[in-house]
């Protein structure tokens, strides 16, 4: 199966663009971690709507953004008609011309198959020295979230939820990235807890939004008690006064290719 998950093709790109802006907000500072440069040619690896891909275009750079859902790049067209996007893979994918950096932010996650075919695509892609600038979600993510969403699972009769996730340790990307034919510059692991300000219904809005494929195979009489009780496991430690904050862990990395 491709990257593009049962849930990835239910998302509601212009939802997750509203919703759930903070993934192309806290993308900003990975952008100036790649620092365009003008005339650069660049790839954004699993653009999604292409927010970020907009923001490497304004710094001059003349960037494609790929990815495996159709509705992200639909949206990502019809928001920038100026921009190039196409559909695309992260473990399949070829270019005509090297670039001189790929990008990818909040996605790789999402490749879970198979990581070093993703790794092998970009190193492919890329001119030698040319370099691969991407933030994942990083060992440990989410997993307040996700040890709710396997307790209620379990509490309600039902088999644990395959989730479609790929967290690496920095230990483990780093070996990966080096076997594949990259010199790692910066490796960063780093606690993000990030508000879910546009998330009223908390953490089951969150299941929702990202993982609506697994509620695929729950008896619809089951889905609300489900989702309440992952919403009672993870409230403790994700509801603030302030509102609900996903406990996400970030590895951002700075690679070249040798
Ligand atoms: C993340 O950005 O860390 C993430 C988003 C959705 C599902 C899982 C992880």
């Amino acid at each position: 199966m491709r990257y593009e998950t049962p849930s990835l093709t239910r998302w509601n790109a212009r939802a997750y663009d509203s919703s759930f802006g903070y993934v192309s907000a806290q993308g900003v500072p990975l952008v100036e971690l790649l620092d365009p440069q003008p005339g650069e040619r660049v790839l954004d690896l699993g653009c999604g709507t292409g927010v970020l891909t907009a923001e490497i275009a304004k710094r001059g750079a003349s960037v494609l953004g790929i990815d495996g859902s159709t509705a992200m790049i639909e949206t990502a067209i019809a928001q920038y008609p100026g921009l190039d996007f196409t559909i695309g893979y992260g473990d399949d994918f070829t270019v005509a011309q090297p670039y001189d950096a790929v990008f990818s932010n909040a996605a790789l996650h999402w490749m879970s198959r198979d990581p070093d075919a993703v790794i092998s695509c970009v190193r492919m892609a890329l001119r030698p020295g040319g370099r691969f600038v991407a933030e994942l979600g990083g060992a440990g993510n989410c997993a307040t979230l996700t040890s709710a969403m396997r307790t209620a699972w379990r509490e309600h009769g039902l088999r644990e939820p395959e989730l479609p996730w790929y967290f690496p340790t920095p230990a483990e990307y780093a070996l990966r990235l080096e076997k594949g034919g990259f010199t790692v510059r910066i490796l960063e692991y780093v606690d993000r807890p990030t508000p879910l300000d546009e998330c009223p219904g908390g953490a089951a809005d969150w299941v929702r939004m990202f993982a609506g494929s697994l509620l695929d195979g729950v008896p619809p009489a089951l889905v609300e008690p489900l989702l309440r009780r992952v919403n009672e496991l993870a409230a403790p430690a994700l509801r603030r006064e302030s509102g609900w904050v996903a406990d996400y862990v970030r590895l951002r990395f700075a690679a070249v290719r040798r």
